[in-house]
């Protein structure tokens, strides 16, 4: 009965977690804007908002998982190619197309 109840609740919340938009803001702010600046327009890294926040996310998604540019270029150290690593909350996990795709939608509503 108790374990029954437990599995129960555990799907639950689960299934609660997966319904959560995911927060691009949050996601940018630990992972991108110690290079990238704190509201996307430069650092050490290049701007983000008025240039890669308008690419198509497939190219968004490729530059940032990848390391390729939209001109098919390699991306320079220190990018991260975000595949091998994984985003600070994850816990090792790699990074989803979801996650960028909410990064980039923060870094369009910046502009
Ligand atoms: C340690 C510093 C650093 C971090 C952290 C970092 N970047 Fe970068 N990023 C760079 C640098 C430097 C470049 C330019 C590389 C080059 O031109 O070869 C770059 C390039 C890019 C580009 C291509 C921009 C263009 O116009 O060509 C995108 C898109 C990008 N980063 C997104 C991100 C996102 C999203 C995150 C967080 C998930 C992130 N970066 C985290 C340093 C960083």
């Amino acid at each position: 009965m108790k374990l029954g109840f437990l599995a129960v609740t555990t799907l639950f919340l689960c299934e609660w977690a997966a319904a959560m938009p995911l927060d691009g803001k949050a996601l940018y702010q630990e992972n991108c804007a110690s290079c990238h600046g704190p509201t996307g327009m430069g650092g050490a890294g290049p701007k983000l908002v008025g240039d890669a926040s308008e690419w198509t996310p497939k190219l968004f998604e490729r530059a940032v998982l990848r390391g390729i540019d939209d001109q098919g270029k390699a991306l320079k150290t220190p990018m991260p190619h975000w595949e091998k690593g994984s985003f600070k909350t994850d816990k090792g996990a790699a990074p989803s197309k979801a996650e960028v795709d909410a990064i980039q939608h923060h870094l369009h509503a910046l502009k």
